[in-house]
């Protein structure tokens, strides 16, 4: 199988195969870490990593990703360059895109939140960059997708389903267990792009999916649409419930983060605050210990960076069943994984 030069912007266009191998991958690499397997596969290449948006586990771990394959992450933010945008005159994305596909290897895009007039118009512009870079386009999170968080989440799940961490990530250990995506409150307006990936991927991988949100959160239709329909290519279930304590019930995996409602986008402006004071009318919306007393002895898993005490109380999110610094560690590992798939000396 041959991923080089892939686009990475959403788990949903890659074949399961293709995940596999990624995850397989990360896995080795895991394992053994600092092999020389790995550490040239890199050597004189640069990923760009252009951020819009701020960062701690996407940034950190690219860059450490980078060095340790050999290679180098160059960090990238818009003030940097001077580029086209809606309000001022500057370097088109085809130009830019071209020249930076002369000099790198991959090319990172994070943009989402405040850094778009409307919802899609992140996915618009990465998309626009895969579409003139001549080197492979990874998401590093957009207003629509995470896919390195979406791998990273399901290797994490795989490892404490499974044979633990170092141990081949073996995603059928999932199949028909229970996802719980639930809502949460809290005071960040975050976007959609980690939940949306969490739905796509554990239904891909033959999970039961619940999701769980208050009246007026709904998510992009489109994602659940495929939810529904990669739930019912494996013979499972996919359910929409409006209640804060109804799908904790037998799940095995309890995914409890905030994000916007689709009213957060007007006349090209993001209503952050508007957003934040919402979503704070709803505090019976958290995940605490009475609600995973509910589950099956479900692991609690979150992307990070957690808003403590809204989206979850500390002894569930520091407790013996949260994931939490796995699936951020596994960040690492599948985005080695990756830059090694689709731009490395394999
Ligand atoms: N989960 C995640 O992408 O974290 P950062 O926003 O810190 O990169």
């Amino acid at each position: 199988m041959d991923l080089y030069g892939k686009d990475l912007i959403c788990t949903q266009e890659w074949e399961i195969e293709e995940l596999v191998e990624v995850l397989d991958l990360a896995a080795k690499m895991k394992r053994d870490r600092f092999s020389p397997d790995w550490t040239s596969l890199l050597a004189h290449k640069t990923f760009f990593m252009f951020f819009y948006n701020p960062s701690v586990r996407t940034r950190q771990s690219f860059e450490c990703a980078a060095t340790e394959l050999g290679g180098h992450a160059q960090f990238l933010e818009p003030k940097a360059m001077r580029l086209k945008t809606a309000t001022t005159a500057g370097e088109t994305v085809e130009d830019a895109a071209q020249v930076m596909s002369r000099y790198a290897h991959g090319l990172g895009i994070r943009i989402l939140e405040d850094k778009i007039p409307y919802y899609g118009a992140g996915d618009e512009l990465i998309r626009e960059y895969a579409y003139w870079c001549t080197i492979p386009v990874i998401s590093m999170a957009h207003d629509k997708f995470h896919p390195c968080q979406g791998l990273a989440d399901l290797m994490g799940w795989s490892e404490w389903y499974g044979k633990g961490p170092g141990y081949p990530a073996d995603p059928s250990v999932l199949y028909g267990k229970k996802l719980l995506v639930t809502w949460a409150h809290g005071a960040l307006a975050r976007s959609w792009c980690s939940v949306q990936e969490a739905l796509l991927i554990g239904s891909r991988f033959g999970m039961d999916v619940t999701l769980a949100y208050p009246e007026g959160f709904d998510l992009d239709p489109e994602v659940i649409a495929w939810t529904e329909e990669n739930c019912a290519e494996n013979g499972r279930t996919f359910e929409i419930v409006h209640d804060p304590v109804a799908g904790y019930a037998g799940a095995h995996v309890v995914y409890s983060r905030h994000w916007m409602s689709p009213e957060a986008y007007k006349d090209g402006e993001f209503l952050k605050q508007q957003e934040i004071e919402k979503a704070l009318r709803y505090p019976q919306w958290i995940c605490d210990a009475e609600k995973m007393a509910r589950t099956d002895n479900a692991i609690f898993t979150h992307p990070m960076p957690i808003d403590r005490g809204h989206e979850v109380t500390d002894d569930v999110a520091s407790g013996p069943r949260s994931c939490i610094y796995d699936v951020a560690e596994n960040r690492l590992h599948v985005q080695k994984a990756i830059m090694a798939l689709t731009m490395g000396n394999l």
